[in-house]
């Protein structure tokens, strides 16, 4: 079997995945894919990793999908053999909060792959861009959707339809990226978001990323109704009790579930 593509870690409850194919500035190819899944499945099911990053080297977070792998495919092969499949997708459906740690080019697939991340912090060398367009085709990993519902529909059609890249500045004034941080400080940055995630109760972070979460996929009013049904469960969580005790006994609340 071939050397992972993917190099994985854990720092006091962080999992970090480093995307590990320097000679194509980490393009997404079927194996980096299957790599990154399987690390990420088996992060997401460890009850010792509290938050997730997903990043890449200095130069790319991913330059896209693999140009080289899909150039040869025709309808067939990519429809019935089913090119990018929902494992692909994986990292949007994982449980434990996610971040992806953007420095250098996170274009097509790569800006995809970042956009499926609960949340983007960026360096200032990012660049993001949707550029298929210029290869006579369109996003195939939620550009199209994830992109305007991050930055509205003027933004992401002007960048789907010229395939522009947006630098971090930009991309965290339209809405894309949370927070912008010198790039020689990203992973420290990153971890320090990831840690406070991680030091929070499992139970009640799972539940608060899936109640952001359902905003994207739902009516405001469905959307409250669910929130609400949400909150109303976290009062069967042993940590939402000690969360209230803690606070009115003036002390650091001591989470049985993290
Ligand atoms: N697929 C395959 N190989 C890629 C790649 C990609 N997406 N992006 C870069 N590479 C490879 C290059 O072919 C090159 O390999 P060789 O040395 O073997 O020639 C190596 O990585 C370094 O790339 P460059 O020499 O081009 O580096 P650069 O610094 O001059 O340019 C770049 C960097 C602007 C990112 C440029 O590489 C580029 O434009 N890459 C393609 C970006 C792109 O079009 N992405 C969308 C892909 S389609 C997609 O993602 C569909 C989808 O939604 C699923």
């Amino acid at each position: 079997m071939s050397d992972s593509l993917v190099r994985t870690e854990t720092r006091d409850r962080v999992g970090i995945i480093t995307l590990d194919r320097p000679d194509a500035l980490n393009a997404l190819n079927s194996q980096l894919m299957a790599d990154l899944d399987s690390a990420a499945r088996a992060m997401d099911n460890d009850p010792d990793i509290g938050c997730i990053v997903i990043t890449g080297s200095q130069k790319a977070f991913a330059a896209g999908a693999d140009i080289k792998e899909m150039q040869p495919k025709d309808f067939a092969q990519v429809h019935y053999e089913d090119f990018i499949t929902d494992d692909w997708e994986a990292i949007a459906h994982l449980r434990t909060p996610t971040i992806a740690a953007v420095a250098g080019h996170a274009l097509g697939g790569g800006c995809e792959l970042a956009m499926m991340c609960d949340l983007i912090i960026a360096a200032d060398n990012a660049k993001f861009g949707q550029p298929e367009i210029k290869l006579g085709t369109i996003p195939g990993m939620g550009g199209t959707q994830r992109l305007t519902r991050a930055v509205g529909k003027a933004k992401a059609m002007e960048m789907c339809l010229t395939g522009r890249t947006m630098k971090a500045e930009e991309a965290e004034r339209a809405g894309l990226v949370a927070q912008v941080v010198a790039a020689d400080e990203l992973m420290d940055r990153v971890l320090e978001t990831a840690g406070t995630i991680a030091g929070m109760s499992l139970p009640a972070v799972m539940a608060c990323k899936e109640a952001v979460n359902r905003a994207e996929e739902t009516t405001l009013a469905e959307g409250v109704r669910f929130e609400r049904r949400s909150f109303h469960a976290t009062f069967a969580f042993e940590d939402r009790a000690e969360g209230m005790a803690a606070f009115n006994e003036k002390r650091e609340p001591h989470w049985k579930h993290r």
